[in-house]
């Protein structure tokens, strides 16, 4: 299905997105990377450099050192502030509007918990994984939006008192309900699904990418490496997200 040269999918792919009724885009961390974010694997994954996962990254890891993992968090909140979105960001809440001003679907699914699809115009991200910019409580429904803002110690839940935590997914822990289903009915019916970035290794999430192949929908992988899904989408591109996604969406206005 892929063996056709690079410039012929691309004008392949970008035919598909100009004449799709409905377009679902899947990022991971790879879209991000030319920002600055580090990605979690991958040739310059380093997140997780000198970082034991089950510290920071599960419920386990906060009970145990709730005030560490907060300060992390925090941390890596203030550094988010100064990052702008790249051409990748751009090119998708461009394609948004292109297929949103002829009447069609567009849903945008992310892993990404640093909110660059948003600062770069897209809306109504679906966040799999929840923000880095917002903080819940680890008792009851309370959440709220906290920006960029350092929040060097860990605040009672104002509502009932608890501890609050960021509002991230962490491993072990489900993915927020209403988000996955909006998700994963978008993968389940869409006419272009499109996954970037991500190494489609994490579950649930890399399962939207089954469903669109499950649902016949023409599917297409932007990575700079094989992942597992190259075997089960129709064309991937190889190469970076910040250069092939501005190439297969075309000129703002829709050209
Ligand atoms: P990963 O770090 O697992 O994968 C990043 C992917 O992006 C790799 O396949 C890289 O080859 C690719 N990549 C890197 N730079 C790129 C570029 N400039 N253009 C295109 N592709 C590039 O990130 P995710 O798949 O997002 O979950 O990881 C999934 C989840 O694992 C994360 O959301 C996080 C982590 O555990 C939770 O924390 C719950």
């Amino acid at each position: 299905m892929n063996d056709a040269k690079p410039d012929i999918l691309i004008s392949q792919v970008r035919r598909m997105l100009r004449e799709a009724s409905s377009v679902t885009v899947f990022t991971g961390a790879g879209i991000s990377a030319e920002s600055g974010v580090p990605t979690y694997r991958g040739a310059d994954g380093a997140l997780w450099d000198g970082l034991k996962l089950e510290d920071w990254a599960t419920p386990e890891g906060y009970a145990r050192n709730p005030q560490r993992v907060w300060k992390w968090y925090s941390d890596r909140r203030v550094q988010l502030g100064a990052i702008a979105p790249n051409s990748g960001h751009y090119a998708l809440a461009n394609l948004q509007r292109q297929v949103t001003a002829r009447g069609g679907r567009f849903v945008l699914a992310t892993q990404n918990i640093d909110g660059l699809h948003q600062k770069a115009g897209s809306d109504g991200v679906l966040e799999l994984h929840g923000s880095l910019l917002k903080i819940r409580c680890s008792g009851c429904a309370h959440r709220r939006d906290v920006g960029y803002k350092a929040i060097d110690e860990i605040p009672p839940c104002p509502a009932c008192g608890a501890m609050l935590r960021p509002a991230v997914v962490w491993f072990g822990e489900p993915l927020p309900e209403d988000v996955w289903t909006a998700a994963a009915e978008a993968a389940g019916d869409c006419e272009v699904f499109l996954a970037v970035g991500t190494s489609a290794v994490v579950y649930p999430a890399a399962g939207l990418i089954e469903l669109a192949v499950g649902a016949a929908a023409k599917t297409i992988e932007v990575n700079l490496a094989p992942t597992p899904a190259s075997t089960v989408v129709d064309i991937t591109l190889h190469g970076k997200a910040g250069e092939i996604l501005p190439q297969i969406v075309g000129d703002p206005g829709g050209s």
